[in-house]
């Protein structure tokens, strides 16, 4: 069918035929909202880079969350602020680690919220990286062990879904295994399997005070350049158990999510991040962008390019909006 027989504005009339035929949509549901828990008491301390977004101490984290589920938020990532760094990163495996008490408070004061952790040791280590450092490299199999008791022991404090975000290979069947082992059987895990080493973590690492204090992350971080590489680290993921498979950053990648989705049959992630946040928020407050509308069209074209879930530092303003508010 051609013009003039076929005329595709003829759909686009008003908003209800545009509604009939939309293919795609967003809702609270398919959003997990990250968090920054941090020790101490009444702290509720705003990210310089990331307006909006706030480093919370456990009774401000509860509030928080609260909230959220109030709004249709119900599932939240964790990501944590040490007590103190070390070189191991023993705060990320200790029982009363910061993580671990939020997880607890959490699954006692709002059992409803679905508690995500995220397992990484770079927030914990004092040389800011995700794995231990053997002769100024980090050390891959050295680092497994470490990461594998950290996800237990979210698991133990009551995690709902650990999601590693390390990037060190075979990490995911060793958590699989500690977990199994320990009779966690319906904890999935979340692989952050394609895992870039990008620019856009800048403002993250603002608020998780996690930046590397020598080198990079392009040492086990991935390659921006490449796209088959991708599909080489879903499958070992897939091979290794991973119930979803998370893609970050998110928009900078979405032929990555598309790939991925045509490729996998397991539910998608991709991470909406830090840096892809601040830009927004920087251009809106500017007064370049209506900040509402480009957050819609941006987690509308992350669904579209096949994510099932979107993590997102927008989710709560999203559902604010989507409940009419
Ligand atoms: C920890 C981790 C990072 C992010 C999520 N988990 C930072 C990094 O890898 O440097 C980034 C999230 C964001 O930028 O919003 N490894």
């Amino acid at each position: 069918m051609m013009f003039p027989e076929y005329r595709p504005r003829r759909l686009r009339r008003n908003e209800t035929l545009r509604a009939m035929i939309r293919e795609t949509t967003v809702s609270p549901a398919h959003l997990i909202y990250p968090l920054f828990v941090q020790p101490g008491k009444g702290v509720r301390e705003e990210v310089p880079s990331m307006p909006g977004v706030f480093r919370l101490s456990i009774d401000n984290l509860i509030k928080e969350a609260k909230e959220c589920l109030g709004l249709g938020v119900r599932h939240v990532i964790l990501f944590g602020l040490p007590e103190k760094k070390d070189p191991a990163g023993s705060e990320a495996y200790a029982k009363d680690g910061i993580i671990q008490r939020a997880v607890r408070a959490l699954k006692d004061k709002v059992p409803d919220m679905l508690v995500t952790t995220d397992v990484c040791l770079c927030e914990y280590t004092d040389h800011g990286h995700c794995g231990v450092i053997v002769e100024q490299e980090v050390d891959n199999d050295a680092s497994l062990e470490l990461l594998a008791k950290t996800a237990l022991s979210h698991a133990e404090a009551g995690a709902d879904m650990v999601a590693p975000s390390d990037m060190m290979d075979g990490r995911v069947s060793e958590i699989r295994a500690a977990l199994d082992e320990n009779n966690f059987h319906q904890v999935p895990i979340m692989a952050y399997a394609v895992k870039y080493a990008s620019s856009f973590y800048g403002p993250f690492r603002d608020a998780a005070d996690g930046a590397p204090q020598f080198g990079d992350r392009r040492g086990y971080q991935m390659d921006p350049a490449n796209s088959r590489e991708a599909m080489r680290e879903a499958t070992l993921d897939v091979e290794e158990g991973a119930d979803i498979l998370m893609v970050k950053p998110a928009v900078p990648y979405l032929d990555i999510v598309s790939r991925l989705r045509d490729e996998f049959d397991l539910p998608i992630a991709a991470y909406h991040v830090s840096g892809e946040y601040a830009m927004i928020k920087a251009a809106a407050a500017n007064g370049w962008l209506d900040e509402a509308r480009v957050v819609d069209e941006t987690l509308l074209s992350i669904r579209r390019a096949g994510a099932d879930i979107i993590l997102t530092y927008c989710a709560k303003e999203f559902a604010r909006r989507y409940n009419g508010g």
